[in-house]
């Protein structure tokens, strides 16, 4: 087992959203990734997979829980050493058209993630930076000085990629890269991914809303729900034996190719949450379907953890 990269501990973004309430969009979360492996983090629209991924990069502010990036911790560093560990640590992100400047070229785009971090050189080795990464990511070196509205959004979404890989990062938050992509382009994205995993040794958190995008890229896989983590698992794992019912839950949720058996699967209902993770300043619980407020992560088996209520 290979040394942990990224250690993330109690880490919470608290936004306050006005009245005096306060919504605990990541809510005490706390997982390591060791170095070359992937950790999905999946769970439905508005849990905080893209919170925590922001909160980990420290593009938001932790309210509260620590980072450490090879046993570094970033919660706290002052901004100039903060701007030096971006370089290591790098996201790719779902939209594959909002996220590119209309108005740059592809050399543009890459070449500024270069100019950042002071990486670019003479005008000549940016170029050549530039078409390499192209080359890396499978698009045509010779297509740098088009704009983002000339490619598919595959091949936008592999311009992201390069865009990311432009300053050699060691780990890598891919946000939901292949959820606005057909579903005949998710495979070759994932397989470039992967590809560019191994050749590199990236470590990646891999965000998803379903886990049927995180099976194949997954080494093991956390379930977020209402802010916190219900189950994380090696992947194999959760998949033939989930525990904690929203896990069974988005589970129910992956369509079946056969219609028949889809049309006989029982979908299991979640309770309605009556205020999900939005409490009140002055106390009184959000509740949920699952109490979470008095959860705890438990190891069921080894390696597999599920939310269990205290005892
Ligand atoms: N800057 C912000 N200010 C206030 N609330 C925010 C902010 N960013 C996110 N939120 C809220 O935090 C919660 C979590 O949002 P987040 O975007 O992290 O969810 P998500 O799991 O990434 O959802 P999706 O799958 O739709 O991308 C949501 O209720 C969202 O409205
Ligand atoms: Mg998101």
């Amino acid at each position: 087992m290979n040394k942990n990269l990224i250690e993330v501990e109690g880490l919470r973004k608290y936004f306050n959203v006005g009245g005096g309430n306060v919504l605990k969009a990541v809510n005490d979360i706390s997982f390591s990734i060791a170095e070359g492996e992937t950790l999905g983090l999946v769970g439905e629209s508005g849990c905080g997979k893209s919170t925590a991924g922001r909160t980990i990069l420290r593009l938001y502010e932790p309210t509260g829980g620590s980072v450490k990036f090879n046993g570094v911790d970033i919660s706290k560093l002052p901004s100039k050493k903060m701007k030096a560990m971006r370089r290591d640590m790098q996201m790719i992100f779902q939209d594959p058209y909002a996220s590119l400047n209309p108005r740059f070229t592809v050399t543009d785009i890459i070449g500024e993630a270069l100019d950042i971090h002071n990486m670019a050189g003479s005008r000549a080795e940016r170029k050549k930076r530039v078409e390499e990464l192209l080359d890396m990511v499978g698009l045509n070196p010779d297509h740098a000085t088009r704009y983002p509205h000339e490619f598919s959004g595959g091949q936008r979404q592999r311009i992201g990629i390069a865009r990311a890989l432009a300053v050699n990062p060691k780990f890598i938050i891919c946000d939901e890269p292949i959820s606005a992509l057909d579903v005949s382009i998710q495979a070759q994205v994932v397989n470039l991914l992967k590809d560019l995993q191994d050749r590199l040794g990236l470590t990646y958190l891999f965000i998803a809303h379903d886990l049927s995008m995180v099976k194949h890229i997954s080494d093991r896989v956390a379930v977020m729900y209402l802010g916190r983590i219900v189950e994380l698992a090696e992947s194999e794992e959760l998949y033939a034996n989930p525990m904690h019912p929203y896990t069974k839950t988005l589970l129910s949720a992956i369509p079946i190719p056969d219609p028949e058996i889809e049309a006989n699967k029982k979908r299991i209902l979640l309770e309605d949450n009556a205020n999900g993770p939005i409490q009140s300043a002055k106390g009184g619980s959000g509740g949920g379907a699952f109490d979470l407020e008095n959860s705890e992560l438990v190891e069921v088996t080894k390696g597999h953890w599920v939310s269990m209520p205290k005892k």
